[in-house]
């Protein structure tokens, strides 16, 4: 083995060594984590849908393996809605069909989008990203009425 080589080695080991170690450091010393869950805090300790005008609401939905943790949300056409969706334990997608809602509900942080309802009906809601065994029953719907 050639001088270089194992000077490149040893430099590998070294900083690896340095990495755990501070991995270690920052988790035991300094009290460093994962993100809390936002669902433990305001405004994401309970869903809740509710109007803050006319034609325009507020949604919040908790995604969790393997349903959406929302209320039933029924609003007449014409309606605007701000949603705001997290995660409870891990990634999964949110997508509205008919409409430009397409996000990932991510632990520990929220996402947002503004969806318009204009016309009747049913608008389902599906999970997009693969959360686990019970995927392809995660769904939702948001039943849009005659004003
Ligand atoms: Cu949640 Cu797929």
């Amino acid at each position: 083995m050639e001088r270089t080589e194992r000077v490149v080695i040893g430099l590998g080991t070294v900083v690896m060594v340095l990495f755990f170690i501070a991995i270690f450091v920052l988790a035991t010393g300094f009290g460093i984590d994962v993100p809390g869950c936002v669902t433990e805090m305001k405004p994401f300790e309970r869903d809740t849908l509710f109007q803050t005008g006319d034609k325009r609401y507020e949604l919040h939905v908790i995604a969790r393996m393997w349903a959406y943790q929302m209320p039933p949300v029924e609003i007449p056409a014409g309606s605007v809605v701000d949603i705001y969706l997290t995660s409870g334990d891990v990634v999964h997608g949110f997508h509205i069909d008919y409409t430009n809602v397409n996000l990932m509900a991510v632990p520990g942080t929220v996402t947002y989008a503004r969806a318009r309802f204009p016309q009747p009906g049913e608008y389902p809601i599906i999970c997009h990203e693969y959360c686990g065994i019970g995927h392809q029953q995660m769904m939702g719907v948001v039943r849009v009425v005659q004003p």
